[in-house]
């Protein structure tokens, strides 16, 4: 059996298991087949966009003789996917514009108040914003390393009240700041918003606009680490 790394480690700890899981983009169908053999899960969707993956997730699949409880079904994220008994859905590994698009296209996940759990490799803050926005409530959120990077994972479900947040939160989501290692992914976040901004006030030729965007940054980056300073670790 593989060895699952972190990231997929923690988002396996936010299925419910109440239903049928859908793991969007599932390459090679690693989380669908943990998820099973753990018992974690009694039915699995695993699908993807593209041939090639989908071909070695049925292999996996085929290999750990799983067939009968992973369905495996080629999809743009969840439009060919029926949204009957899907409790839990994973969309791991891709970038969180695209995390974004593929929630926003699926209109049943809000109706059905779907368990998501989702782990963007780039523009989290983009995701995040997207959640608050859209009548997303992030229940949890953690950071995980592994190997040299750092990762942030969310689980999240649709509230239906409109949710007020903080503009430096879409940079936290719900990381907890007394804990590691969440405040190391915080201090990361921090640093590159300073970093950014610096770069931006001290750019040849910048507008009012950059201007503006460069100070936000830096504000954005201090209010995180202020907070890190603040708050006591455990
Ligand atoms: C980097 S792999 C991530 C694999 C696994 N989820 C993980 O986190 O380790 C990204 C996978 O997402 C698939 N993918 C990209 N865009 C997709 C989309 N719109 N719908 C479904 N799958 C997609 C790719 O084909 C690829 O297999």
């Amino acid at each position: 059996m593989i060895n699952l790394d972190n990231r997929l480690k923690q988002c396996a700890e936010f299925i419910s298991g109440k239903g049928c899981a859908v793991d969007v983009g599932t390459d090679h169908a690693y989380l669908a087949v943990h998820l099973i053999s753990s018992g974690i899960c009694k039915e699995v969707i695993a699908c993807d966009l593209r041939e090639g993956p989908l071909q070695s997730a049925k292999e996996h699949i085929l290999g750990e003789g799983l067939q009968d409880k992973i369905k495996t079904v080629l999809s743009d994220g969840l439009d060919n996917i029926p949204p009957d008994g899907v409790s839990d859905i994973i969309i791991a590994g891709m970038g969180g514009e695209l995390i974004a698009k593929i929630i926003s296209r699926a209109e049943w996940i809000r109706k059905n108040k779907v368990n998501l759990i989702l782990q963007p490799m780039t523009k989290a803050n983009d995701l995040r914003k997207f959640l608050f926005q859209n009548g997303f409530k992030i229940k949890c959120e953690k950071a995980v390393r592994s190997e040299s990077f750092i990762y942030s994972v969310i689980n999240a479900e649709y509230s239906e009240t409109s949710n007020a947040y903080e503009d430096y939160e879409i940079y936290t989501g719900g990381l907890d700041f007394h804990s590691e290692p969440d405040r190391e992914y915080l201090k990361i976040q921090a640093n590159r918003l300073i970093i950014a901004g610096q770069g931006m006030l001290k750019a040849e030729n910048k507008n009012k606009d950059v201007i503006l965007n460069g100070k936000e940054k830096i504000r954005l980056g201090n209010i995180i680490s202020d907070k890190l300073n603040s708050v006591r670790k455990d």
